[in-house]
């Protein structure tokens, strides 16, 4: 609803109420001159905006004024909140967001992918009772003495000293690098540094822009963490044994190392990982890919015949072999490669009744060529990304796969980040027909 009272129309200001969210977070209000997106903001909340140049269509808006607040409206329980581009909906009650994520979720799958999922496949999103202090993984960026993370649509800075979004011992490690660094001076060349917590301890990364100097040495491992030293994909030292005992998954341990993917809220991995092995058609042999360090494989080999399992990554590709080794597990088998490629070669095996994958934000083109491969009924696919869910879900579709189940997941508190599971299955194989008669 367009207010009409615009606050003053030379320098474009203008007072509007938030409809809804957008997929990227910010609110959106509609005119008749179009729709308007605006950050920090609460469907509800009627705001006065500062626009640039109205152009046709959707234009962004600078928040002013809360004028009337939402009831979704919450006070944020951090002091950056307001700058810092880490957590952009932590002015939302946790309904709030997790009604927007649901919404998010399914209607990106309709509009972008052409797929409606509807009755008991379309199922409500996985709330998760920690939404503070949950992130056990971090990736923190360094300029000179501050350290924190990127300012919210800018490249500036934002120089933290505690951080509610992370488990208690990463938060700690972030106040001891920040008082080093405001105490010795900045560390050359250092632009990241990753924090993993594992079950017990914890490890990092650093990051360096150039080839670290032996003093920059000397002085991240003064911070006393096991940790590695990374210039590009180089590892150039290693002090200490990164790589931790993060969980255990199937009864199988699982590691993981700072430099490499891990989920990061261990409560909800663990359901969605429970959710994942639950999808696939039991008894018979499961095609894994984009597997990482092997956090689902366990479970899935624990339900399916056998599991091979694709992950580009040598270095997590080890580590999943370690816990397979470790957890006694037979039936499973693990390749380094680039997932579509390796896929292709191996479906042409012909056995694999299911497809699970998990791709980073980019998607996965290419995998409906895979599950249209003989023999193949299911494809149950992981995504950060809803939208390139939906371009993979339509490729899908054309090649007669339909959702029969879908579960959006909180993973990312005070975000707009949604994670989410489609399940597939080849129209005409069981599992379709029967949801088609319930
Ligand atoms: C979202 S993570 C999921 C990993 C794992 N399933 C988990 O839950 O921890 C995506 C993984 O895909 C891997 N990856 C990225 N591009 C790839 C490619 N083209 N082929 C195979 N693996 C790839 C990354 O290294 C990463 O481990």
């Amino acid at each position: 609803v367009f207010l009409p009272n615009a606050v003053d129309s030379e320098i474009n200001c203008l007072r509007v109420r938030i409809q809804s969210l957008a997929a990227g977070g910010a609110g959106v209000a509609k005119d008749e001159d179009g729709v308007v997106f605006i950050d920090g903001t609460a469907p509800g909340d009627v705001v006065d905006v500062e626009l640039g140049k109205r152009r046709a269509g959707a234009n962004r808006g600078n928040l002013l004024k809360v004028i009337e607040r939402s009831p979704d409206r919450v006070d944020p329980p951090c002091r950056y909140a307001e700058t810092c581009g880490g957590c952009p909906w932590m002015h939302l009650s946790a309904q709030a967001q997790l009604r927007a994520k649901e919404s998010i979720f399914y209607d990106t799958l309709a509009r972008l992918g052409g797929v409606s999922v509807e009755g008991d496949a379309r199922q409500p999103i996985l709330a998760a009772t920690q939404t503070l202090h949950y992130r056990r993984r971090v990736r923190l960026q360094v300029r000179g003495r501050a350290v924190g993370f990127m300012g919210r649509r800018t490249h500036r800075l934002v120089d933290i000293e505690h951080c509610v979004a992370l488990v208690p011992p990463l938060d700690k490690a972030v106040e001891a690098i920040r008082n080093d660094l405001k105490r010795q001076g900045a560390i050359p060349s250092l632009e990241q540094v990753g924090l993993l917590a594992g079950a017990k301890d914890l490890s990092a990364s650093f990051h360096f822009v150039r080839r670290p100097t032996g003093s920059a040495i000397g002085r991240v491992r003064s911070f006393g963490f096991p940790a590695m030293a990374v210039t590009g994909d180089h590892e150039v030292a290693r002090f200490g044994e990164p790589t931790l005992r993060i969980g255990v998954s199937g009864g199988v341990p699982l590691y993981g190392r700072p430099d490499l993917f891990v989920q990061v809220h261990e409560e909800q991995n663990d359901r969605l990982a429970t959710y994942v092995t639950s999808q696939i058609i039991p008894g018979k042999p499961c095609l894994e890919l984009f597997s990482g360090a092997g956090n689902f494989t366990a479970g899935l080999a624990g339900r399916a015949s056998e599991v091979v399992s694709v992950e580009e990554s040598v270095s997590a590709v080890e580590l999943a072999r370690r816990s397979a080794r470790e957890g006694h597990l037979l039936n499973v088998r693990f390749v380094a490669g680039d997932a579509v490629a390796m896929g292709r070669s191996l479906v042409r095996e012909g056995r694999f009744a299911t497809i699970a994958l998990d791709p980073p934000r980019q998607g996965a083109s290419g995998v409906e060529e895979l599950a249209s491969t003989p023999g193949v009924e299911r494809v149950v696919y992981v995504s950060c990304d809803p939208a390139t869910l939906a371009r993979d879900a339509k490729a899908l579709a054309h090649r007669g796969f339909r959702v029969s189940a879908a579960l959006p997941v909180e993973m990312f508190p005070q975000t707009y980040h949604v994670e989410g599971v489609a399940t597939f299955d080849k129209v005409g194989s069981r599992r379709f027909d029967l949801g088609n008669c319930r």
